[in-house]
């Protein structure tokens, strides 16, 4: 391959080809454009011309007739891209290039003038925070309805008592509400972090032009406001070489689906034959072509797996702009498809889990059975030490861890041992013990704010259901 070489006679680029003899080489051709990707972004690239069209005109920069033929020319190419009717051309390398040639087809010279006071650096910078703000509005609205999931089950389960682990060992009783109702917390911290980077993206980078600004007498208000910017962005340089938003999201989407890796994890956990705490329905599980009896937990799998792509498509955003010199590079080409990759699989894992979650059915039985298991209940025993008993904590921690080991060398739980067993341990202990051996004594009794007592439970559930209303 000689393609560096043999060059064909100059196909000039008609955007930018003023300057150049020979056209570009074959795989210049192909490592070029970002076309592919960057048409997912033709509504925001033709919203953004509107507004800097309608500024120029008001601003006596452009003449109202261009202005009006600009306009009527934009409509139609939304028009035709949305019916599909829009041919795309790789060799005009990305969506603003492929929009302002249909225009000129469409219109004659006057779309030469559109271009007047800005660049592809500001216009790509103002069409990529235009798309990242969708996709906060979006997934907000799709971690909202994965908090109501949660809510729902919260609220059916409050009482229902179930083991909470440390280290996936057995610890204390908790209720099935309280658990459900710990992602509704992670998920609102998620929205908030979005909610935060969205505040700090709506500055607009249009009218920055290449990255000194213009000497074109223009609005950055004007077209700020009109699309819905809080402000224009203060510094020109900043404007064009700012990704700042890019990582922002792609961080505040990491933590998002890592929240959801675990609760995917826990799922595909209590829904093995060895936990069965929960089913979840048929809907979001696969069968196995060879093993009649299975019900494969697919979907919170793959929610667990997408993780991994996502927090790989900040570490590479982060990596590729960690060198970049300012202003503009085309390195930052490369910030769109990861970009959109993480986006859209954030939304499939969140709307695949408020599905999971919304169907899922827990298994009361086998988590009151649960509870009890591995000596839940011992802080508990050394508790009622403490309260009635007047014991130093660290004193009746030993006294119940051993009661703990006289069970399990019996081979029952806590509350089988008899009165004159736990007393040979400790003499001081009264009939009264027994009352807060039961889980659900225990999960009754953690009365504390934030605790797991049904109370608060349905306290949180009140307070979110306001929050969500
Ligand atoms: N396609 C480019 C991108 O995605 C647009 C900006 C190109 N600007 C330039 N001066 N080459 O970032």
């Amino acid at each position: 391959m000689n393609d560096n070489t043999n060059n064909p006679p100059a196909r000039a680029n008609l955007m930018w080809g003023g300057r150049f003899e020979a056209g570009p080489a074959e795989v210049m051709e192909r490592i070029n454009p970002s076309i592919d990707f960057d048409r997912r972004m033709y509504a925001q690239d033709i919203a953004g011309s509107r507004a800097h069209c309608s500024m120029l005109v008001a601003c006596g920069v452009l003449t109202r007739e261009d202005g009006d033929a600009i306009l009527g020319g934009l409509e139609t190419i939304l028009r035709e891209i949305e019916a599909g009717d829009f041919a795309y051309d790789r060799a005009l390398e990305d969506i603003h290039m492929n929009v302002e040639a249909r225009l000129k087809a469409l219109i004659g010279d006057a779309a030469g003038r559109l271009h007047t006071g800005r660049s592809r650096n500001d216009q790509v910078a103002t069409d990529f925070k235009l798309w990242v703000r969708d996709a906060i509005d979006r997934i907000d609205a799709g971690l909202k309805d994965l908090q109501s999931a949660l809510l729902a089950q919260a609220e059916t389960h409050a009482d229902t008592v179930m083991p909470g682990f440390t280290h996936l060992q057995a610890a204390q009783p908790v209720t099935f509400g309280h658990h459900m109702m710990a992602y509704v917390e992670m998920f609102g911290r998620d929205r908030g972090r979005m909610a935060d980077c969205r505040k700090r993206l709506n500055e607009s980078p249009l009218g920055a032009a290449a990255l000194a600004g213009t000497s074109f007498p223009i609005d950055r208000d004007m077209t700020a406001s009109a699309l819905g910017f809080d402000r224009p962005a203060a510094n020109s340089l900043d404007a064009v070489s700012d990704r700042d938003f890019a990582m922002e999201y792609l961080s505040a989407a990491s933590i998002a689906a890592v929240h959801l890796s675990r609760l995917a994890e826990e799922l595909f956990i209590w829904s093995s034959a060895q936990f069965r705490f929960v089913e979840l329905s048929d809907a979001f599980t696969t069968g196995s072509s060879i093993m009649p009896q299975k019900k494969n937990p697919d979907a919170a799998e793959l929610v667990r797996g997408k993780a991994g792509r996502i927090v790989g498509a900040l570490n590479g955003t982060l990596m590729m702009m960690k060198g970049l010199p300012l202003a503009f590079c085309k390195d930052m080409q490369e910030d769109k498809e990861a970009l959109f990759d993480a986006a859209d699989n954030l939304e499939l894992c969140v709307a695949a889990t408020a599905g999971m979650v919304a169907d899922l059915k827990a298994n009361k039985a086998v988590l009151a059975a649960a509870a009890g298991e591995g000596f839940t209940t011992a802080t508990d025993l050394a508790d009622w030490l403490v309260r009635v008993l007047g014991r130093p904590f660290r004193d009746a921690h030993h006294v119940s861890g051993s009661l703990v080991r006289l069970a399990e060398k019996k081979g029952c739980g806590l509350e089988d041992l008899s009165l004159a067993e736990m007393q040979e341990v400790e003499s001081g202990i009264t009939e009264d013990i027994y009352t807060v051996l039961g889980v659900e004594n225990s999960t009754q009794s953690r009365q504390s704010y934030g605790g797991t007592a049904p109370e608060r439970v349905r306290e949180q559930i009140a307070r979110w259901k306001e929050r969500l209303a």
